[in-house]
């Protein structure tokens, strides 16, 4: 049975398999909670919200011992896989139990504040594009590249064409799946979707997003997130 066959429906891979290490938590930060929920969870509901979304397929640790008590293990929409020893490798699991998807949005488990009109912008690049977009934020502060290993300014970069890569990261599931294959086959630097798609020659989409669609990484990025997270709740 095909279950993604209606090409408006739209199939999401969440990887959630990292260990937080720059989060320094005593569990993996998508476990962390914001009220009564976990950031994992506040991720999969900001996806749930825009109706495209039917499908969620959650990349997990082997290790890990905490998604299962979650409401979210028992939700038929959501379906959990094992993630690999990479964020990539992670995707990558996702992406192959997603056999028969048209499109796959792919979102950062450890991303809960993210605006439904971001998400519906992004969502229509399909109707622009043959390969693809993602969510980026312009880049603000003066950029220096440091000199290597020294921190010394060597020069200033040019912001003016700098973005921020953000997720979600929207791709044709077959184009995505076969970059990031040849990508990880032949050893390539992979830090997010879009990178895949670079590696192989394509240009996908900047989709200008907010710059409060953060990703949590560090131990102060919590209460920033708790901030946006109340925001994006009184205004829907
Ligand atoms: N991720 C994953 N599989 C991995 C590594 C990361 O699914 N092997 C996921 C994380 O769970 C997170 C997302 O990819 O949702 C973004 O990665 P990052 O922010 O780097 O998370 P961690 O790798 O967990 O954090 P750190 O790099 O600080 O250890
Ligand atoms: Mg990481």
């Amino acid at each position: 049975m095909n279950m993604f066959s209606s090409p408006a429906e739209v199939i999401a891979v969440v990887p959630a398999a990292g260990i937080g290490s720059r989060m320094q938590a005593t569990c993996p930060k998508q476990y962390l909670t914001i009220g009564q929920q976990t950031l994992l969870e506040h991720s999969i509901a900001r996806l749930f919200s825009h109706p495209a979304i039917k499908q969620v397929i959650v990349a997990l640790s082997p290790d890990d011992a905490q998604f299962a008590s979650l409401p979210l293990a028992r939700d038929p929409r959501v379906l959990s896989v094992t993630g690999g020893d990479t964020r990539a490798e992670s995707v990558l699991a996702g992406l192959r139990a997603a056999q028969g998807a048209s499109w796959v949005l792919v979102h950062d488990a450890a991303r809960p504040c993210l605006h439904a009109d971001d998400l519906a912008r992004l969502l229509q690049v399909r109707e622009t594009s043959h390969v693809g977009g993602i969510l980026a934020a312009p880049v603000r502060d003066t950029m220096k590249r440091g000199e290597p290993g020294i921190a010394a300014v060597a020069h200033t970069v040019e912001r003016e064409d700098l973005w921020h890569a953000l997720t979600p990261q929207f791709f044709p599931h077959q184009l995505l799946t076969a970059c990031l294959t040849r990508a990880l086959a032949e050893g390539a630097t992979i830090t997010d979707e879009a990178s895949a798609l670079e590696y192989c020659g394509y240009h996908p989409l900047l989709v200008s997003g907010r710059s409060d669609n953060i990703k949590v990484t560090r131990p102060e990025d919590l209460a920033l997130a708790a901030f946006y997270l109340t925001q994006i709740q009184l205004k829907e």
